[in-house]
């Protein structure tokens, strides 16, 4: 097997050639709490199944998992609902922006994917529906599955969001209007925009996806997240749409399922080898870190790790 035996001197020339070079870009501009974040900001934490880990720079600083979260939301969907999930969500790229409508219509209100917003918002509506206390619930899976306690929903950042959600707002309306939104639309939004504001660091992030990197992960009580062929989804609709309109371009570049968030994180898995997080707020066009895709292009490029 290819092990990876250098990659701290990798992390650090490529980190360093990354943060003395340019950051194009902005902070998502569209929820006021994310545009204030100081953009200089770039960290890197990296974990392998055999349990090398390492950060870089901004590692231990919390920010926005924002879409993130879409990864863990579905992860507990899927444990608790098993393929049925799939009659209310598709698996296909969608070929569009993370926000998008324009497909709903002649698809009648089921989103080509869970990691699209309309996909996310079906998802949380699912959870709504299964969950005693959904904010509760879902935040105690957050933190067994990082086996982190400090790990917390950010207020201000969901009041922010939900003060501007225009866009999520009229998504999650219309798609209850096809039948495919079973609570009060108010309530799965505020569920949605809370999922969003969950804050973590590098490491924490890069831990919450060692379920879909080592099929023997478990958490602290003993008990697997997903099944393997579970986890093999997972990762599949990662690599295939985990980017929106930047899907190709990320297995193109990068070669790796992987998820971004309008935060500025990217989590990228190698099956059975290792899990990797990088944070940089300064979005491009398509609303994915710019240094972050760079940075990570860069490491399977040169580790020649990628499944690619
Ligand atoms: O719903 C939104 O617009 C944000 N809370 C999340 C979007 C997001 O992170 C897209 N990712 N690149």
């Amino acid at each position: 097997m290819h092990r990876i035996t250098n990659h701290k001197e990798i992390i650090d020339k490529i980190y360093e050639e990354i943060i003395t070079g340019d950051n194009l870009g902005a902070p998502a501009g569209y929820i006021p709490e994310l545009a204030k974040v100081d953009p200089n900001q770039f960290g890197v934490y990296f974990m392998s199944t055999e349990n090398d880990t390492y950060g870089i720079g901004d590692w231990q600083t919390k920010f926005s998992i924002q879409s993130i979260m879409k990864v863990l939301s579905l992860s507990l969907a899927y444990q608790m609902l098993g393929d049925s999930i799939w009659k209310r969500v598709g698996v296909e790229p969608s070929g569009s922006a993370f926000n998008s409508l324009v497909r709903l219509e002649t698809d009648n209100g089921i989103p080509r994917n869970p990691f699209i917003n309309g996909g996310a918002l079906v998802i949380c509506d699912m959870l709504l529906s299964q969950l005693k206390n959904p904010l509760f619930d879902f935040l105690s899976f957050v933190r067994e599955v990082s086996g982190s306690d400090k790990v917390y929903y950010n207020e201000t950042v969901a009041q922010s969001e939900a003060s501007v959600g225009y866009r999520n707002i009229a998504l999650c309306n219309f798609i209850k209007s096809f039948g495919n939104i079973d609570n009060d639309p108010n309530e799965v939004l505020d569920f949605y925009f809370h999922m969003c504001s969950i804050e973590m660091d590098c490491q924490q992030l890069a831990h919450s996806f060692e379920f879909l990197m080592d099929g023997k992960f478990r958490t602290k009580n003993g008990s697997s997240v997903l099944n393997l062929s579970q986890s093999k989804r997972i990762n599949a609709v990662m690599q295939t749409c985990g980017f929106y309109d930047e899907s190709g371009e990320f297995a193109f570049k990068v070669g790796l399922p992987g998820k971004s968030g309008v935060g500025g994180g990217i989590v990228a898995v190698h099956p059975e080898k290792y899990c990797i997080c990088v944070w940089s707020p300064n979005l491009n066009e398509n609303g994915n870190s710019h240094r972050g895709m760079k940075f990570l292009e860069r490491f399977t490029t040169e580790t020649e790790l990628s499944i690619f």
